[in-house]
């Protein structure tokens, strides 16, 4: 091990960045956004990509090998293919992912695929379009099941579908959701809900914990355990005698900090150290104020001897004030 790496005061070694590139949006999924949100931030109050590249390039020397672009919703901050580039081009990244909605990604996932992004993970809760416009607040399902095939023409591979499970909602659909990835060969990871800002409505109603969708799916299909390569925070099943692994991401009814390996940077260039806290160190000033790749580094060192040990979501709802587009899920 050497003293170059990001350790925290509890142990962990952070190699996961994940940059929200802009907090807007082309959707206004209820359980992300509020409906009538518009307080995003003002351009001028944006990270330029030359503010990003720098970041990334003093936590690649700190041992971060993976970064995931998120929003908001990636694909609405202009120019991004530029970013993709830039970053993809830093000596010591080995993957370089995105979490979209794909309702843009039609025309951009070939560009995107050869500007150097790896991997794509893509947001989609439900199969029945007329669910797809209510969950969106009016996306169009079609759109995002074109910008998957071209992902896939693209050749991106390890395609994820992220799916956040909702009682009442989509928990009528879990079975569709198997079949739609086990036919496409996408990989599908379902998500609980997390209390991130005030949304106007009472959260409980929709939780749905994952132990009651892995019992159910127990049930219905033949699943035994799986790793993916990456690790993280889901536990997978995989369908026997098939490809398709199906992950479980419970931060609340089984929360995963003890292995933290991430931490995520704003729009606006605020670093939060935990999804679930408030600590934050604002790197926008020191970027702009011209600072050097050093002074950087020792400001970022610091900020993760603060990282806090957990998140309290389940203990603390109300905790988070901020939605989930502002630092990217
Ligand atoms: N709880 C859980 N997941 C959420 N996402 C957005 N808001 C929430 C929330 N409150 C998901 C999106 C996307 C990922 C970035 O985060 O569906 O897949
Ligand atoms: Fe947009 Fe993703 Fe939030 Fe939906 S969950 S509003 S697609 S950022």
């Amino acid at each position: 091990m050497t003293q170059r790496q990001l350790i925290d005061s509890f142990g962990r070694q952070i190699r996961y960045l994940r940059i929200s590139v802009t907090d807007r949006c082309n959707f206004r999924c209820f359980y992300c956004m509020p409906e009538a949100h518009a307080n995003f931030r003002e351009r001028e109050h944006i990270l330029r990509f030359e503010e990003i590249e720098q970041i990334v390039r003093v936590f690649v020397g700190m041992g971060v090998d993976r970064v995931r672009l998120t929003g908001g919703e990636p694909l609405a901050r202009r120019g991004l293919l530029r970013l993709v580039e830039r970053i993809g081009a830093l000596e010591g990244l080995d993957d370089l992912s995105m979490t979209t909605n794909a309702a843009m990604l039609a025309g951009s996932a070939q560009a995107l695929r050869d500007a150097g992004m790896h991997r794509l993970n893509v947001s989609l809760d439900t199969l029945s379009a007329d669910k797809f416009r209510e969950i969106t607040r009016g996306g169009d399902l079609d759109a995002v099941l074109d910008g998957l095939q071209a992902a896939r023409k693209a050749g991106f591979d390890l395609v994820k579908i992220n799916c956040v499970a909702m009682r009442t909602i989509n928990d009528d659909e879990i079975d569709d959701l198997v079949r739609f990835c086990l036919d496409n060969d996408f990989t599908l990871r379902f998500i609980e809900t997390m209390p991130m800002g005030d949304l106007g409505y009472e959260r409980q109603t929709y939780y749905l914990p994952l132990t009651e969708v892995m019992a159910h799916l127990e049930q219905r299909f033949d699943l035994v355990p799986a790793v993916m390569p990456g690790g993280g925070p889901a536990e997978y099943r995989q369908l026997r005698g098939t490809r398709l692994r199906i992950g479980f991401i419970t931060p609340i009814s089984q929360h995963f900090c003890a292995r933290c390996n991430r931490v995520r940077l704003t729009a606006d260039g605020m670093l939060y150290l935990c999804l679930g806290q408030e600590h934050s160190v604002d790197l926008k000033a020191l970027v702009r104020a011209g600072c050097s790749d050093a002074e950087l580094e020792a400001v970022i060192r610091e900020a993760i001897r603060r990282k806090p040990e957990r998140h309290e979501f389940a203990e603390h709802p109300d905790k988070v004030i901020r939605i989930m587009s502002e630092t990217g899920g």
